[in-house]
């Protein structure tokens, strides 16, 4: 039986456990040249895999002579309700570019997820990544929103109203799916609910409470300030609400991190509005794309 996608010269196949530390090696060399290189070590790794779901069983290299010059790492889980694979990475290393590697890659990958009843890949990507996004677009994914990155540049301005009558309380993950109705838009697959719940003890959620009743909270990774959700209910904006949630996660902040928060779909202005006014700017857009596998390319 065939067990893999072969050209005369590189060979894509499945993957193992016993491929991660080569996988962090070949990660950070196919993603040296990107705009946000990624600060990884093995425990770090080790936490992208585990809070997007990848698989490394149903993960994918391509080698060459013996040598992994590529590598597609995927996710599973549901989304909006459909059973769905997410694309944790995809890289080629600089010298084996533009061969196509990653075709490659995904004609191995995508009938057998197909073939799996997975119904849908989902990504996202860098608007600038000319090249990325065209291959996405060759294999047929489709932008379904954009996302901005934004970034704190340094303490927070501070706010002159931030509110002190609500009580501050630690949640659990299992509180977030209550919470669920203060939401405009669903956050992007790194920061659903079970992501959060996934990323255990490095998660925190911290709710707002007036009168017994939660009026809005953040999940966020501690010490590095990264906002994974963040939301105050529409009855209670204005208050000063939000802008206590963000100090009370500031006051914990290693010193010489910077306050991030990921993913903020661009149809919220307002939110977006929010975060410029206690200092943050956009540092990067994403494209979050999908591709049906009911009807796919390949
Ligand atoms: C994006 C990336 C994975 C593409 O890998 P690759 O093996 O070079 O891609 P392939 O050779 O298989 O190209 C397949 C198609 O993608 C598109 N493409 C790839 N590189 C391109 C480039 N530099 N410019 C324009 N289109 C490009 C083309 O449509 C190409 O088909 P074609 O050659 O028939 O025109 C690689 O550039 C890379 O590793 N970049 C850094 C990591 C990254 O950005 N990953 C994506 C975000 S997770």
């Amino acid at each position: 039986m065939r067990s893999g996608n072969e050209t005369p010269t590189i060979t894509c196949r499945f993957l193992d456990e016993s491929y991660f530390e080569v996988l962090l090696r070949k990660f950070q060399e196919a993603f040296s040249d990107y705009a946000h290189p990624p600060k990884l070590d093995l425990e770090r790794f080790r936490s992208h895999l585990v809070l997007n779901a990848v698989d490394l069983d149903r993960s994918v290299g391509c080698f060459e002579g013996g040598e992994m010059i590529g590598f597609s790492l995927n996710g599973f889980g549901q989304w909006n309700g459909r059973s769905t694979v997410y694309d944790a990475g995809t890289g080629v290393i600089p010298t084996r570019r533009r061969r196509g590697a990653s075709q490659a890659m995904f004609d191995l990958q995508i009938p057998r997820f197909r073939a799996d009843g997975i119904e849908q890949y989902l990504l996202e990507v860098i608007t600038s990544n000319d090249p990325a996004v065209s291959l996405y677009k060759k294999l047929g994914f489709r932008t379904q929103r954009e996302l901005f990155f934004m970034e704190a540049g340094g303490p927070l301005v501070p706010e002159s109203q931030t509110n002190v009558t609500v009580d501050i309380r630690v949640l659990s993950a299992a509180d977030l799916v209550g919470l669920s109705k203060l939401w405009c838009a669903g956050p992007s697959w790194q920061n659903s609910n079970e992501a959060v719940a996934r990323s255990g003890s490095s998660r925190r959620i911290l709710g707002a409470f007036l009168d017994g009743q939660c009026v809005g909270y953040v999940a966020y990774t501690t010490g590095m300030g990264r906002i994974a959700q963040f939301a105050v209910d529409t009855d209670h904006r204005r208050k000063g609400i939000g802008s206590r949630l963000l100090a009370e996660m500031e006051s914990e902040l290693t010193p010489g991190e910077k306050m991030q928060v990921i993913n903020v779909d661009d149809r919220l202005p307002e939110t977006v509005r929010f975060f410029e006014k206690r200092g943050f700017r956009i540092a990067l857009t994403q494209y979050e794309m999908i591709l049906s596998l009911h009807d796919g390319a390949i």
